[in-house]
């Protein structure tokens, strides 16, 4: 019942319903329910709906669904400090994007010297770091091709063809800085693993740069918000992203809420302080694909 309800509203949502839609609904629909597991199939048919989501190509590609965001973009949707920590790196150090979609926020990275445009709000240094995408669907294009061809595939990689999770960390290697902007930490449906995995990837020092949207803040949540992320501690109390990141070992977690953003977003900074790092295991409750999925995970005793 609680699946077909937001099925429904997502579809009026992608629509461009407003929030007073979506407040009407609110008070017509009982509290939910969740239940304790989600059943596999439900669960197997949402993750079909989102790997269709993931291909789709020309006409099918959801406007909602944005696979080229630039380094300025990045500058301005990910913590403060990440131009000047993007600048810092040298030629030995690397980068990992995740969910890197076009990876035209690398390309601008390593734009050649004089073409300022693409990274304006970014200013870098001369010397580069190697740096890696990620996507799960191949989305390169010509200009990724003649780039990666004039800088070497020694300077900037582009992995695609499977999810994070099915990297080992020997296949990847460990990286000074890892982003991530409306990948997989948006869409993941095993949030713990992935966090992990992402903390894994760092060298101690390392960063973690990404944003967490429509969930629960930090310094206090809007009105009428709908949340994309829902997470709860194991008594079923709504959990912030934040406050559950910050229980994990060895990180150091910043925070910005951006409460005036048309969906309240957490922007999030993890530092790693020490490798014996783990994350507290979440379990999922709910997944209904889209850009991006809407999600309920539960924090296991
Ligand atoms: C909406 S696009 C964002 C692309 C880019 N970051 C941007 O802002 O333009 C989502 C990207 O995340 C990738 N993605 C989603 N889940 C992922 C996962 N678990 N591991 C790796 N990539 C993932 C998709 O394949 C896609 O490249």
């Amino acid at each position: 019942m609680m699946r077909s309800v937001k099925s429904l509203v997502k579809r009026w949502k992608t629509a461009g319903t407003g929030v007073a839609v979506l407040l009407i609904l609110r008070a017509l629909v009982p509290a939910p329910v969740w239940p304790q597991e989600l059943p596999e199939t439900q669960l197997e048919e949402e993750i079909a709906k989102q790997g269709k989501i993931f291909q789709g190509r020309g006409a099918e590609v959801p406007s909602g669904y944005v696979t080229n965001r630039g380094l300025s973009d990045y500058a301005d949707l990910l913590p403060t400090g990440f131009c000047d920590a993007l600048g810092r790196l040298g030629n030995s150090d690397r980068w990992l994007d995740i969910g890197a979609g076009a990876a035209q926020a690398i390309l601008d990275y390593y734009a050649p010297a004089g073409n300022t445009a693409p990274a304006e709000k970014c200013a870098l240094s001369v010397s580069k770091a190697r740096a890696v995408a990620m996507s799960i669907e191949d989305r390169r294009t010509d200009k990724w091709r003649k780039q990666a061809a004039n800088v070497g595939n020694d300077r900037i990689r582009y992995l695609a063809g499977k999810s994070l999770r099915h990297y080992s960390l020997e296949e990847l290697g460990k990286f000074q800085i890892i982003t991530d902007v409306f990948g997989g930490f948006t869409y993941t449906a095993d949030l713990s693993r992935f966090v992990d995995k992402v903390l894994n990837l760092l060298e101690v020092r390392g960063e973690f740069y990404t944003l967490a949207p429509g969930v629960h803040l930090e310094g206090g949540d809007k009105l009428g918000t709908w949340y994309l992320t829902e997470l709860e501690n194991a008594a079923g109390r709504p959990e912030k992203v934040c406050s559950w990141l910050k229980k994990a070992t060895c990180v150091k977690v910043t925070c910005e809420s951006k409460n005036d953003w048309k969906r309240p977003t957490e922007l999030i900074k993890i530092e790693k302080v020490c490798s014996d790092v783990s994350v507290p295991r979440m379990k999922l409750l709910e997944f209904v694909a889209g850009y991006p999925p809407d999600r309920r995970f539960q924090l296991e005793p």
